[in-house]
Protein backbone atom coordinates (compact mmCIF):
# COMPACT_ATOMS: atom_id res chain seq x y z
CA UNK A 1 0.00 0.00 0.00
CA UNK A 2 2.70 1.91 0.63
CA UNK A 3 4.40 1.23 -2.13
CA UNK A 4 1.21 2.54 -4.39
CA UNK A 5 0.80 5.79 -2.03
CA UNK A 6 4.50 6.47 -3.68
CA UNK A 7 3.79 6.46 -6.95
CA UNK A 8 0.93 8.47 -6.73
CA UNK A 9 2.80 11.22 -4.88
CA UNK A 10 5.64 10.87 -7.80
CA UNK A 11 2.40 11.32 -10.05
CA UNK A 12 0.83 14.38 -8.07
CA UNK A 13 4.44 16.30 -7.75
CA UNK A 14 5.13 15.81 -12.13
CA UNK A 15 3.30 19.03 -12.85
CA UNK A 16 4.87 20.77 -10.21
CA UNK A 17 7.90 19.84 -12.01
CA UNK A 18 9.26 16.97 -9.42
CA UNK A 19 11.25 13.93 -10.80
CA UNK A 20 12.56 11.07 -9.65
CA UNK A 21 16.63 11.28 -8.88
CA UNK A 22 19.20 8.87 -8.58
CA UNK A 23 20.60 9.70 -5.49
CA UNK A 24 18.84 11.76 -2.67
CA UNK A 25 22.10 14.17 -2.60
CA UNK A 26 20.57 15.76 -5.81
CA UNK A 27 16.91 16.03 -4.67
CA UNK A 28 14.91 19.07 -3.62
CA UNK A 29 12.65 17.01 -1.93
CA UNK A 30 12.76 13.78 -0.44
CA UNK A 31 9.84 12.12 1.31
CA UNK A 32 10.26 8.98 3.71
CA UNK A 33 6.83 7.08 3.59
CA UNK A 34 6.98 4.91 6.29
CA UNK A 35 5.64 2.42 7.73
CA UNK A 36 4.19 2.10 11.41
CA UNK A 37 3.02 -1.38 11.30
CA UNK A 38 6.05 -2.77 14.12
CA UNK A 39 7.86 -1.38 16.26
CA UNK A 40 11.16 -1.82 14.04
CA UNK A 41 9.67 -0.68 11.25
CA UNK A 42 8.57 2.65 13.00
CA UNK A 43 12.00 3.24 14.36
CA UNK A 44 13.93 3.17 10.76
CA UNK A 45 12.86 6.63 10.26
CA UNK A 46 15.27 8.09 12.83
CA UNK A 47 18.23 6.28 11.67
CA UNK A 48 17.08 7.31 7.70
CA UNK A 49 16.60 10.79 9.04
CA UNK A 50 19.99 10.46 10.56
CA UNK A 51 21.28 10.04 7.19
CA UNK A 52 19.63 11.87 4.89
CA UNK A 53 21.18 14.78 7.43
CA UNK A 54 25.01 13.81 6.55
CA UNK A 55 24.02 13.46 2.84
CA UNK A 56 22.33 17.04 2.23
CA UNK A 57 25.07 18.54 4.69
CA UNK A 58 27.63 17.80 1.87
CA UNK A 59 25.03 18.89 -0.92
CA UNK A 60 24.59 22.18 -0.02
CA UNK A 61 20.88 22.09 -1.20
CA UNK A 62 17.71 23.49 0.64
CA UNK A 63 16.45 19.81 0.21
CA UNK A 64 12.97 20.04 1.81
CA UNK A 65 12.22 17.09 4.29
CA UNK A 66 8.99 15.09 4.44
CA UNK A 67 7.57 12.42 6.91
CA UNK A 68 4.64 10.49 4.98
CA UNK A 69 2.79 7.84 5.95
CA UNK A 70 1.41 5.86 8.83
CA UNK A 71 4.17 7.03 11.40
CA UNK A 72 3.67 10.60 10.19
CA UNK A 73 -0.17 9.90 11.14
CA UNK A 74 0.57 8.42 14.39
CA UNK A 75 3.00 10.69 15.19
CA UNK A 76 2.27 14.20 13.88
CA UNK A 77 4.18 16.63 15.99
CA UNK A 78 6.14 14.25 18.03
CA UNK A 79 8.35 13.67 14.70
CA UNK A 80 8.51 18.04 14.06
CA UNK A 81 9.80 18.30 18.03
CA UNK A 82 12.42 15.44 17.77
CA UNK A 83 14.24 15.97 14.26
CA UNK A 84 14.41 19.43 13.69
CA UNK A 85 15.28 18.85 9.89
CA UNK A 86 11.48 17.81 8.87
CA UNK A 87 9.57 20.47 7.00
CA UNK A 88 6.51 18.73 6.40
CA UNK A 89 4.50 15.62 8.11
CA UNK A 90 1.42 13.87 6.77
CA UNK A 91 -0.75 10.51 6.83
CA UNK A 92 -1.92 8.65 4.56
CA UNK A 93 -4.97 10.43 4.38
CA UNK A 94 -3.62 13.66 3.27
CA UNK A 95 -1.35 13.09 0.64
CA UNK A 96 -3.46 14.33 -2.25
CA UNK A 97 -2.46 17.84 -0.56
CA UNK A 98 0.74 17.84 -1.48
CA UNK A 99 0.90 20.66 -3.50
CA UNK A 100 -0.59 23.22 -1.08
CA UNK A 101 1.64 21.74 1.71
CA UNK A 102 4.38 22.60 -0.49
CA UNK A 103 3.60 25.86 -1.15
CA UNK A 104 2.83 26.52 2.19
CA UNK A 105 6.48 25.67 3.76
CA UNK A 106 7.72 27.61 1.17
CA UNK A 107 10.79 29.78 2.92
CA UNK A 108 11.93 33.15 1.88
CA UNK A 109 15.95 33.64 2.09
CA UNK A 110 17.20 34.53 5.49
CA UNK A 111 13.44 33.92 7.42
CA UNK A 112 13.02 30.69 9.92
CA UNK A 113 11.58 27.87 7.89
CA UNK A 114 7.95 27.32 7.64
CA UNK A 115 6.94 23.86 8.93
CA UNK A 116 3.89 22.04 8.80
CA UNK A 117 1.80 18.62 10.18
CA UNK A 118 -0.96 17.68 8.45
CA UNK A 119 -2.94 14.57 10.12
CA UNK A 120 -6.32 15.72 10.38
CA UNK A 121 -8.73 13.05 8.92
CA UNK A 122 -9.81 15.53 5.88
CA UNK A 123 -13.46 15.39 4.94
CA UNK A 124 -12.84 14.34 1.33
CA UNK A 125 -11.58 11.02 0.39
CA UNK A 126 -8.53 11.74 -1.11
CA UNK A 127 -9.69 9.57 -3.90
CA UNK A 128 -12.10 11.71 -5.40
CA UNK A 129 -9.10 14.28 -5.50
CA UNK A 130 -6.23 12.62 -7.36
CA UNK A 131 -6.60 13.68 -10.56
CA UNK A 132 -3.60 12.70 -12.36
CA UNK A 133 -3.69 9.94 -15.00
CA UNK A 134 -1.80 7.15 -13.41
CA UNK A 135 0.80 5.75 -14.94
CA UNK A 136 2.30 3.39 -11.99
CA UNK A 137 5.84 4.23 -13.39
CA UNK A 138 5.09 2.04 -16.37
CA UNK A 139 4.56 -0.97 -14.09
CA UNK A 140 4.17 -4.20 -16.34
CA UNK A 141 2.59 -5.40 -12.77
CA UNK A 142 0.70 -2.24 -11.62
CA UNK A 143 -0.73 -1.72 -7.93
CA UNK A 144 -4.45 -0.81 -7.83
CA UNK A 145 -5.73 0.51 -4.47
CA UNK A 146 -9.50 -0.06 -4.24
CA UNK A 147 -10.35 -0.28 -0.36
CA UNK A 148 -8.62 1.25 2.20
CA UNK A 149 -8.60 1.06 5.81
CA UNK A 150 -10.09 -1.18 8.11
CA UNK A 151 -12.80 -1.91 10.88
CA UNK A 152 -11.92 -5.07 12.14
CA UNK A 153 -9.80 -4.14 14.98
CA UNK A 154 -7.58 -6.62 15.79
CA UNK A 155 -6.43 -6.33 19.23
CA UNK A 156 -2.72 -5.76 18.17
CA UNK A 157 -3.01 -4.28 14.97
CA UNK A 158 -2.50 0.11 14.37
CA UNK A 159 -3.87 -0.19 11.13
CA UNK A 160 -7.84 1.00 12.02
CA UNK A 161 -6.07 3.90 13.81
CA UNK A 162 -3.68 5.02 11.29
CA UNK A 163 -5.17 4.23 8.18
CA UNK A 164 -8.81 5.11 9.31
CA UNK A 165 -12.03 3.24 8.88
CA UNK A 166 -12.49 1.19 6.16
CA UNK A 167 -13.69 3.10 2.85
CA UNK A 168 -14.19 1.07 -0.73
CA UNK A 169 -13.66 3.19 -3.59
CA UNK A 170 -16.69 3.19 -6.51
CA UNK A 171 -16.17 0.76 -9.02
CA UNK A 172 -15.97 3.64 -11.83
CA UNK A 173 -12.92 4.90 -9.99
CA UNK A 174 -11.00 1.76 -10.16
CA UNK A 175 -12.64 0.80 -13.88
CA UNK A 176 -11.00 4.62 -15.19
CA UNK A 177 -7.66 3.98 -12.80
CA UNK A 178 -7.43 0.27 -14.38
CA UNK A 179 -7.91 1.47 -18.26
CA UNK A 180 -5.07 4.08 -17.29
CA UNK A 181 -2.78 1.29 -16.17
CA UNK A 182 -3.34 -0.79 -19.19
CA UNK A 183 -2.70 2.25 -21.50
CA UNK A 184 0.81 2.50 -20.00
CA UNK A 185 1.71 -0.79 -20.40
CA UNK A 186 0.41 -2.82 -17.36
CA UNK A 187 -0.04 -6.89 -17.98
CA UNK A 188 -1.31 -7.66 -14.43
CA UNK A 189 -3.56 -6.14 -11.94
CA UNK A 190 -2.94 -5.98 -8.07
CA UNK A 191 -6.11 -4.96 -6.36
CA UNK A 192 -4.50 -3.82 -3.20
CA UNK A 193 -6.94 -3.17 0.25
CA UNK A 194 -6.00 -3.87 3.82
CA UNK A 195 -9.13 -5.71 3.69
CA UNK A 196 -9.45 -6.01 -0.28
CA UNK A 197 -11.83 -9.12 -0.06
CA UNK A 198 -14.26 -6.46 2.53
CA UNK A 199 -14.43 -4.48 -0.64
CA UNK A 200 -18.51 -3.85 -1.72
CA UNK A 201 -19.25 -0.94 -4.06
CA UNK A 202 -21.19 1.33 -6.02
CA UNK A 203 -21.17 -0.34 -9.37
CA UNK A 204 -21.39 1.17 -13.14
CA UNK A 205 -24.91 0.31 -12.90
CA UNK A 206 -25.62 2.03 -9.72
CA UNK A 207 -26.65 -1.10 -7.98
CA UNK A 208 -23.99 -2.67 -5.28
CA UNK A 209 -21.16 -4.65 -6.60
CA UNK A 210 -19.71 -7.52 -4.62
CA UNK A 211 -15.79 -8.09 -4.66
CA UNK A 212 -16.06 -11.18 -7.26
CA UNK A 213 -18.05 -9.13 -9.40
CA UNK A 214 -15.74 -6.05 -9.29
CA UNK A 215 -12.82 -9.13 -10.40
CA UNK A 216 -14.96 -10.83 -13.39
CA UNK A 217 -15.55 -6.59 -14.42
CA UNK A 218 -12.22 -6.09 -14.36
CA UNK A 219 -11.38 -9.18 -16.62
CA UNK A 220 -13.40 -7.91 -19.14
CA UNK A 221 -10.57 -5.36 -19.59
CA UNK A 222 -7.10 -6.15 -22.25
CA UNK A 223 -5.36 -7.79 -19.05
CA UNK A 224 -3.72 -10.76 -18.60
CA UNK A 225 -3.43 -11.52 -15.11
CA UNK A 226 -5.61 -10.12 -11.71
CA UNK A 227 -4.53 -10.44 -8.04
CA UNK A 228 -5.75 -8.92 -5.34
CA UNK A 229 -4.02 -9.12 -1.82
CA UNK A 230 -4.80 -8.62 1.34
CA UNK A 231 -7.88 -10.96 2.05
CA UNK A 232 -9.61 -11.19 5.78
CA UNK A 233 -11.14 -14.75 6.05
CA UNK A 234 -13.83 -13.17 7.52
CA UNK A 235 -14.70 -11.59 4.36
CA UNK A 236 -13.92 -15.20 1.96
CA UNK A 237 -17.13 -15.51 0.00
CA UNK A 238 -18.03 -18.54 -1.71
CA UNK A 239 -18.93 -16.58 -4.27
CA UNK A 240 -14.98 -15.48 -4.69
CA UNK A 241 -13.64 -18.69 -3.47
CA UNK A 242 -15.57 -20.53 -6.72
CA UNK A 243 -13.96 -17.39 -8.74
CA UNK A 244 -10.73 -18.93 -8.72
CA UNK A 245 -12.13 -21.46 -10.91
CA UNK A 246 -14.55 -19.24 -13.24
CA UNK A 247 -12.41 -16.71 -13.94
CA UNK A 248 -9.69 -17.75 -15.99
CA UNK A 249 -7.34 -14.79 -15.24
CA UNK A 250 -7.54 -14.66 -11.59
CA UNK A 251 -4.45 -16.19 -10.53
CA UNK A 252 -4.22 -19.51 -8.35
CA UNK A 253 -2.75 -17.45 -5.29
CA UNK A 254 -4.40 -16.59 -2.32
CA UNK A 255 -2.80 -14.58 0.51
CA UNK A 256 -4.75 -15.30 3.73
CA UNK A 257 -3.52 -14.21 6.76
CA UNK A 258 -3.88 -16.41 9.95
CA UNK A 259 -1.97 -15.01 12.47
CA UNK A 260 -2.28 -18.25 14.88
CA UNK A 261 -3.77 -21.64 15.48
CA UNK A 262 -4.47 -21.24 18.60
CA UNK A 263 -8.59 -20.91 18.58
CA UNK A 264 -7.50 -18.96 22.37
CA UNK A 265 -5.38 -16.96 20.86
CA UNK A 266 -7.67 -16.18 18.14
CA UNK A 267 -10.16 -14.22 20.38
CA UNK A 268 -7.66 -12.36 22.25
CA UNK A 269 -6.58 -11.36 18.79
CA UNK A 270 -10.27 -10.45 17.99
CA UNK A 271 -10.04 -12.43 14.41
CA UNK A 272 -13.63 -13.76 14.57
CA UNK A 273 -12.66 -17.15 13.12
CA UNK A 274 -11.38 -20.47 14.75
CA UNK A 275 -8.59 -22.76 13.24
CA UNK A 276 -11.61 -25.17 11.82
CA UNK A 277 -12.92 -22.01 10.31
CA UNK A 278 -10.02 -21.20 8.62
CA UNK A 279 -9.59 -24.27 7.39
CA UNK A 280 -13.04 -24.95 6.01
CA UNK A 281 -11.81 -22.50 3.83
CA UNK A 282 -8.39 -23.43 2.59
CA UNK A 283 -10.27 -26.80 1.67
CA UNK A 284 -13.61 -24.89 -0.09
CA UNK A 285 -11.27 -22.88 -2.61
CA UNK A 286 -8.95 -25.91 -3.08
CA UNK A 287 -11.91 -27.80 -4.45
CA UNK A 288 -12.74 -24.83 -6.95
CA UNK A 289 -9.16 -24.69 -7.51
CA UNK A 290 -7.03 -27.47 -6.22
CA UNK A 291 -3.99 -25.38 -7.88
CA UNK A 292 -4.10 -22.56 -5.45
CA UNK A 293 -0.62 -21.19 -3.73
CA UNK A 294 -2.09 -20.35 -0.46
CA UNK A 295 0.16 -17.62 1.55
CA UNK A 296 -0.28 -15.79 4.72
CA UNK A 297 0.97 -13.76 7.72
CA UNK A 298 1.46 -14.85 11.27
CA UNK A 299 1.92 -13.56 14.95
CA UNK A 300 4.54 -15.61 17.37
CA UNK A 301 4.66 -14.51 20.93
CA UNK A 302 1.02 -12.78 21.24
CA UNK A 303 0.53 -11.45 25.00
CA UNK A 304 0.13 -14.91 26.48
CA UNK A 305 0.88 -17.20 23.75
CA UNK A 306 1.81 -20.70 25.70
CA UNK A 307 3.68 -23.28 24.05
CA UNK A 308 0.38 -25.06 23.68
CA UNK A 309 -0.95 -22.87 21.35
CA UNK A 310 2.47 -22.07 19.95
CA UNK A 311 2.03 -25.84 19.08
CA UNK A 312 -1.10 -24.89 17.22
CA UNK A 313 0.13 -22.36 15.20
CA UNK A 314 2.76 -25.54 13.61
CA UNK A 315 -0.08 -27.97 13.31
CA UNK A 316 -2.41 -25.39 11.23
CA UNK A 317 1.24 -25.08 8.84
CA UNK A 318 1.05 -28.32 8.59
CA UNK A 319 -2.21 -28.81 7.70
CA UNK A 320 -2.27 -26.22 5.44
CA UNK A 321 1.13 -26.59 3.52
CA UNK A 322 1.85 -23.07 2.65
CA UNK A 323 3.25 -21.75 -0.66
CA UNK A 324 4.68 -19.15 0.84
CA UNK A 325 4.01 -17.12 4.27
CA UNK A 326 5.17 -14.25 6.28
CA UNK A 327 5.74 -14.60 10.33
CA UNK A 328 6.57 -11.44 13.22
CA UNK A 329 7.06 -11.55 16.36
CA UNK A 330 4.49 -10.04 18.31
CA UNK A 331 5.22 -6.40 18.65
CA UNK A 332 3.92 -4.05 21.13
CA UNK A 333 1.63 -1.26 19.30
CA UNK A 334 0.95 2.02 21.32
CA UNK A 335 -3.05 2.43 21.45
CA UNK A 336 -3.71 -0.87 20.85
CA UNK A 337 -5.76 -3.44 23.24
CA UNK A 338 -3.09 -6.13 22.82
CA UNK A 339 0.25 -3.52 24.47
CA UNK A 340 -2.44 -2.77 27.88
CA UNK A 341 -2.75 -6.81 28.23
CA UNK A 342 -0.66 -8.39 30.93
CA UNK A 343 1.92 -12.13 30.19
CA UNK A 344 3.87 -10.13 27.45
CA UNK A 345 6.36 -12.75 26.19
CA UNK A 346 9.98 -12.45 26.62
CA UNK A 347 11.98 -11.46 23.41
CA UNK A 348 13.87 -14.80 23.48
CA UNK A 349 11.31 -16.69 23.90
CA UNK A 350 9.39 -14.86 20.94
CA UNK A 351 12.61 -15.63 18.65
CA UNK A 352 12.92 -19.15 19.89
CA UNK A 353 9.76 -19.95 18.05
CA UNK A 354 9.97 -17.16 15.17
CA UNK A 355 12.96 -19.56 14.37
CA UNK A 356 10.96 -22.92 14.92
CA UNK A 357 7.89 -20.95 12.27
CA UNK A 358 10.22 -20.02 10.05
CA UNK A 359 12.32 -23.18 9.63
CA UNK A 360 8.96 -25.22 8.64
CA UNK A 361 7.55 -22.68 6.12
CA UNK A 362 10.88 -22.17 4.54
CA UNK A 363 11.17 -26.11 4.19
CA UNK A 364 7.62 -25.94 2.30
CA UNK A 365 7.80 -23.19 0.15
CA UNK A 366 10.91 -25.41 -0.67
CA UNK A 367 8.90 -28.56 -1.46
CA UNK A 368 6.18 -26.29 -3.34
CA UNK A 369 8.62 -25.10 -5.63
CA UNK A 370 10.17 -28.25 -5.87
CA UNK A 371 6.88 -29.74 -7.06
CA UNK A 372 7.39 -27.62 -10.13
CA UNK A 373 11.04 -29.36 -11.36
CA UNK A 374 10.57 -30.20 -14.83
CA UNK A 375 7.05 -29.13 -15.92
CA UNK A 376 5.72 -25.94 -18.49
CA UNK A 377 4.69 -22.86 -16.41
CA UNK A 378 3.13 -19.49 -17.64
CA UNK A 379 5.72 -16.84 -16.84
CA UNK A 380 4.49 -12.92 -17.03
CA UNK A 381 8.01 -11.55 -17.81
CA UNK A 382 8.12 -7.94 -16.22
CA UNK A 383 12.16 -6.64 -15.63
CA UNK A 384 15.50 -7.41 -17.12
CA UNK A 385 17.43 -9.92 -14.58
CA UNK A 386 20.75 -9.78 -13.46
CA UNK A 387 23.38 -10.13 -16.10
CA UNK A 388 23.30 -9.99 -19.66
CA UNK A 389 20.67 -11.47 -21.62
CA UNK A 390 18.57 -12.54 -18.49
CA UNK A 391 14.96 -11.99 -17.50
CA UNK A 392 13.37 -12.13 -14.27
CA UNK A 393 9.33 -12.69 -14.11
CA UNK A 394 6.77 -14.14 -12.50
CA UNK A 395 4.94 -17.68 -12.43
CA UNK A 396 1.10 -17.65 -11.89
CA UNK A 397 1.50 -18.57 -8.28
CA UNK A 398 3.52 -15.63 -7.75
CA UNK A 399 7.37 -17.35 -7.43
CA UNK A 400 10.07 -15.32 -8.78
CA UNK A 401 11.43 -16.76 -12.21
CA UNK A 402 14.95 -16.15 -13.76
CA UNK A 403 15.67 -17.26 -17.03
CA UNK A 404 18.12 -16.50 -20.55
CA UNK A 405 16.31 -14.40 -23.16
CA UNK A 406 16.11 -10.98 -24.80
CA UNK A 407 14.66 -7.68 -23.15
CA UNK A 408 12.24 -7.47 -25.98
CA UNK A 409 10.30 -10.45 -24.18
CA UNK A 410 9.63 -7.74 -21.30
CA UNK A 411 5.46 -7.73 -21.17
CA UNK A 412 4.96 -10.89 -22.57
CA UNK A 413 3.65 -13.86 -20.58
CA UNK A 414 5.74 -17.10 -21.75
CA UNK A 415 5.82 -21.02 -21.54
CA UNK A 416 8.75 -22.03 -20.08
CA UNK A 417 10.10 -25.20 -18.46
CA UNK A 418 11.39 -25.47 -15.05
CA UNK A 419 14.90 -26.73 -14.58
CA UNK A 420 15.91 -26.17 -11.24
CA UNK A 421 14.10 -25.01 -8.24
CA UNK A 422 15.52 -23.07 -5.65
CA UNK A 423 14.34 -21.84 -1.96
CA UNK A 424 12.86 -18.63 -3.09
CA UNK A 425 12.88 -18.80 -6.85
CA UNK A 426 12.57 -21.08 -10.10
CA UNK A 427 14.84 -21.36 -12.81
CA UNK A 428 13.28 -21.75 -16.44
CA UNK A 429 14.17 -22.61 -19.67
CA UNK A 430 11.84 -20.55 -22.82
CA UNK A 431 9.82 -23.77 -24.43
N1 LIG B 1 3.14 -7.24 15.81
C1 LIG B 1 3.62 -8.13 14.91
N2 LIG B 1 3.07 -8.29 13.69
C2 LIG B 1 2.01 -7.51 13.37
N3 LIG B 1 1.27 -7.46 12.26
C3 LIG B 1 0.33 -6.50 12.41
N4 LIG B 1 0.44 -5.94 13.63
C4 LIG B 1 1.49 -6.56 14.25
C5 LIG B 1 2.07 -6.43 15.53
N5 LIG B 1 1.62 -5.57 16.43
C6 LIG B 1 1.47 -8.35 11.11
C7 LIG B 1 0.23 -9.23 10.88
C8 LIG B 1 -0.36 -8.61 9.64
C9 LIG B 1 0.87 -8.10 8.92
C10 LIG B 1 0.62 -7.08 7.88
O1 LIG B 1 1.68 -7.57 9.95
O2 LIG B 1 0.67 -10.55 10.64
O3 LIG B 1 -1.10 -9.53 8.87
FE1 LIG C 1 -4.91 -4.91 11.16
FE2 LIG C 1 -5.57 -6.64 9.19
FE3 LIG C 1 -6.66 -6.86 11.65
FE4 LIG C 1 -7.35 -4.81 10.06
S1 LIG C 1 -7.74 -7.01 9.70
S2 LIG C 1 -6.89 -4.68 12.25
S3 LIG C 1 -5.41 -4.38 9.04
S4 LIG C 1 -4.48 -7.14 11.08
Amino acid sequence: MNEYDSERMAEILEPLNYFPVSEPGKADLIILNTCHIREKAAEKIYSELGRIKKINLSSKRDTKIAVAGCVGQAQGQEIINRAPMVDLVFGPLTYHQLPEMLESIKTEKGLPKKRLVNIDVPDVDKFDELKEPRKSLKSISSLLSIQEGCDKFCSFCVVPYTRGVEISRPANQIMKEAIELIESGAKELILLGQNVNAWSGKGLDESSWTFPRLIRELSQLSIERIRYITSHPRDMTDELMRSHKDIQKLQPYLHLPVQSGSDRVLKEMNRGYTFADYMKIIDKTREYRPDIAVSGDFIVGFPGETDKDFQDTLRIVEEVKYAHAYSFKYSSRPGTPASMMENHIEEDVKSERLKILQDLIKQQTRDFNKSFEGKEIDVLIDKPGNGEDRLSGRSAYLQTVHMDGKASMIGQIIKAKVSKSRDNSLECVIS
